[in-house]
């Protein structure tokens, strides 16, 4: 197969790479450039698990291709800490035990990321109807609304 190459920033870092125009997003960065913190739950667009930023647009790397984000900015779960301080939303979901086993937790933290980029303020329900593409096994969700919430409070308050 002909494969194509693609440039592209990832966590602040440019790579150019020649891929096969079938190789998806969530494989390129995991299997190419070792990102393995994004993960694949269910590769049919239901969980959420491989959820990354896009320009920053969340979206679900395992619908898109490797090609289609020739050119862009993409931030996975690794590149969101900054200079080695977590990322709000990273100590919040530590904070409030948001996590078991930890498999949705990449993907619940970008599209959190991503809804308080376009909400800053959400009430529990919009938490709620913002993460419903992103699914978890283990917590029954409510330290997840309350993780989001703390994070919500320490953004507006720096
Ligand atoms: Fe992409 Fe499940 S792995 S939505
Ligand atoms: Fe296990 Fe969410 S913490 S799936």
């Amino acid at each position: 197969m002909t494969s194509h190459t693609i440039t592209l920033t990832v966590d602040g870092v440019e790579y150019t790479d020649d891929v096969e125009p079938r190789l998806l997003l969530v494989q390129y960065l995991r299997e190419v450039l070792g990102k393995t913190g994004t993960v694949i739950g269910c590769d049919t667009t239901n969980c959420g698990a491989c959820t990354v930023l896009v320009d920053g647009q969340s979206i679900k790397s395992c619908t898109m291709l490797a090609v289609e984000a020739d050119g862009q900015q993409v931030t996975t779960i690794e590149g969101l800490a900054d200079d080695g301080e977590l990322h709000p939303l990273q100590k919040a979901f530590n904070d409030c035990h948001a996590l078991q086993c930890g498999f949705c937790t990449s993907g619940m933290i970008m599209q959190a990321a991503s809804l308080l980029t376009e909400n800053p303020r959400p009430t529990d329900e919009e938490v709620r109807d913002g993460l419903e593409g992103n699914l978890c096994r283990c917590t029954g969700y409510q330290n997840i609304v309350a993780a989001v919430q703390q994070a919500a409070g320490e953004e507006v308050a720096r």
